[in-house]
């Protein structure tokens, strides 16, 4: 019978591999949930989803996420308390967003992402709806600014726009057209400038 080691996916690239001598090793994920009559509802992340939306982002991204600039933003950082979403149907997480917080040069914001939703519950708007909720959780929040590194295509008409080439840094290399940034309150992307950083 084959060794099944269950994995800690923030921990997957440093983790080595403990399993009986000649075992092979499988890293399992739950196969993605299928759409059901229910609608989805959308309800601030609970401690019980982090497993199931961590599986969500793997299936989403692969491995390759951990090496992205956004990433860096994350590790040694701690989601923005009420601003990570998930989208539940039948009480199974079938999209994600989460909201860390960060600055921009001296000015504080919000880094959104990872985003996701679950391959057979695409095109139905709720990738939209989890990013208008998590922006209005933010402005709510008295938040002034989301930022986050993305497809323009997709952002733009949620209220998204690109920030001018090397306005902002991040900690590793991004293609500059796809950090964007969104400003909650009128003139809070005003004179903002510099690295951006955890916290
Ligand atoms: C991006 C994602 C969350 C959108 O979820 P969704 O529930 O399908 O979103 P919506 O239904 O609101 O919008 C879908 C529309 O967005 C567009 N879209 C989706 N992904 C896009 C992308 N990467 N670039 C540009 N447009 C995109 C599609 O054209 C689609 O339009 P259509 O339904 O008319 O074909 C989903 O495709 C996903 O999880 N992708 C893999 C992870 C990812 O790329 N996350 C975003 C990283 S910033």
């Amino acid at each position: 019978m084959a060794y099944v080691r269950p994995i800690c996916i923030r921990c997957a690239i440093d983790a080595q591999p403990v399993r009986p001598y000649g075992a092979p090793l499988m890293i399992t994920s739950p196969p993605p949930v299928q759409p059901t009559d229910a609608a989805p509802v959308l309800v601030l992340e609970r401690g019980q989803d982090a497993v199931a939306v961590d599986n969500l982002i793997e299936r989403a991204f692969g491995p390759g996420r951990l090496a992205k600039a956004a990433e860096r933003l994350r590790e040694h950082n701690h989601p923005a308390r009420g601003l990570s979403f998930v989208a539940l149907a039948d009480d199974k997480v079938v999209g994600c967003v989460r909201q860390w917080p960060i600055h921009i040069g001296e000015t504080p914001a919000v880094l959104l992402g990872p985003f996701a939703v679950d391959d057979a519950w695409r095109h139905r708007g709720l990738g939209s709806d989890l990013i208008r909720r998590a922006c209005d959780a933010a402005q709510e929040a008295g938040h002034g600014i989301i930022l986050l590194v993305g497809d323009d295509t997709f952002f733009i008409k949620l209220g998204f726009e690109p920030i001018a080439r090397g306005r902002v840094t991040l900690p590793g290399p991004a293609d500059s057209r796809r950090v964007l940034w969104r400003a909650l309150k009128a003139g809070a992307t005003d004179g903002v400038e510099g690295r951006v950083r955890v916290g």
